[in-house]
């Protein structure tokens, strides 16, 4: 079979890591008989440095021709000071929103190689865990209305967050299913206290528990979820939530598993088709310095394998080939806890050497 897939680079050290994560797609096309097609294209900080705008139509256009996208990361304080519809980030959203991408799913699993690199405490970080997190990618407070206005108290600005019951049915849906092949216990994550938003979505999904019985459904107010998952991460297998509340909560499950530049993403739509990419950014301050950590994207690969071309076997590769190099020691800089470590190109090479 030939793949066609968008590879968006991006800005920072997000050429580095789609470098490995090719590389990767690469073997694994050498060994099992595969072909995989890149097309390079343009967004982020990259398009606006080339043509003064962070999604041209033709990236666009490309992503959406492909049989899946990787992405890099964009974004960087050479582009901060611009206004938000310009911002490299709006790169970012336009293609999750223009491909339907409304289901982001962020696995985060403790590896028992990495326990000393997590801040959690020897006792908690003993039990283990291993979630997903179903991140709402394509509504709430990322796409509501917003703007500015005056007011006698000087300028006001605002952003609003915005879910309707179809909204809240498709990502539950994901979840639910989702758990029923995983640990059959599914957190809804919300701020139902407070939220009228929040009080729909609540709803909206208990509303759907009776069609996946077999899956223990419960709720967690967001403030309390995030105190949970320092304290007890093992009571979690699949959590569904909001945009911005998964947003927050995947930055806070990383840092448990070690790093951040752990874990991997998918945002998937209607179809098979899907975007991978790692949830960390584009870590400036260390681009071109080869300390980046390709590991998450490479699990993004593994992820694009499972879900969008239905490759079982390869994806358990890429994920075997990744464990087996951890668990030989090797670390890139940012799970090193100040040991040897290695580059994001020697790590990736270890990882192809285990994948061949
Ligand atoms: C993420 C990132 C993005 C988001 C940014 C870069 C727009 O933080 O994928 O988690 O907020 O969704
Ligand atoms: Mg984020």
């Amino acid at each position: 079979m030939t793949y066609h897939i968008a590879v968006v680079a991006g800005d920072g050290i997000g050429p580095e890591i789609t470098q490995s994560a090719q590389q990767m797609l690469e073997q694994v096309g050498r060994t099992y008989g595969h072909s995989f097609v890149f097309d390079q294209v343009l967004a982020g900080g990259a398009a606006l440095d080339a043509l003064g705008m962070p999604l041209p139509e033709d990236s666009l256009k490309r992503c959406k021709q492909a049989d899946s996208v990787l992405l890099g990361a964009v974004g960087g304080p050479k582009w901060d000071a611009l206004p938000g519809h310009l911002r490299p980030e709006r790169a970012l959203l336009a293609i999750r929103k223009e491909l339907g991408l409304f289901a982001n799913l962020r696995p985060a699993k403790l590896y028992p190689e990495l326990k000393e690199a997590s801040p959690l405490r020897a006792d908690i970080a003993d039990a283990g865990f291993d979630m997903v997190i179903v991140r709402e990618l394509t509504g709430g407070m990322y796409f509501g209305p917003s703007g500015r206005k005056d007011s006698p108290d000087g300028q006001q600005a605002y952003d609003t967050e915005i879910y309707s019951v179809k909204e809240i049915e498709r990502i539950a849906r994901v979840a639910f299913e989702l758990a029923q092949g995983r640990g059959k216990r599914l957190c809804s994550i919300d701020k139902a206290n407070v939220l009228e938003s929040s009080r729909l979505w609540r709803e909206t999904v208990h509303g759907l528990a009776s069609e996946y019985p077999d899956v223990m459904l419960s709720d967690m107010l967001v403030d309390n979820a995030a105190m949970q998952l320092v304290g007890n991460p093992a009571q979690f297998d699949v959590i569904v939530t909001s945009n911005l509340f998964g947003d927050i909560l995947s930055d806070e499950a990383s840092k448990l598993t070690g790093s951040i530049g752990l874990l991997p993403s998918a945002s998937l739509g209607e179809d098979k088709r899907g975007m991978y990419e790692p949830i960390h950014g584009s870590a400036p301050d260390i681009a071109g310095k080869g300390l980046a950590n390709p590991i998450a994207t490479i699990l993004s690969v593994a992820m694009m394998l499972r879900l969008s071309f239905g490759l079982k076997q390869e994806a358990d590769a890429v994920e075997g080939a990744v464990q087996r190099v951890l668990e030989s020691g090797a670390r890139t800089a940012d799970i090193a806890l100040g040991g040897p470590s290695v580059s994001c190109a020697q790590m990736t090479d270890l990882v192809l050497a285990e994948l061949g």
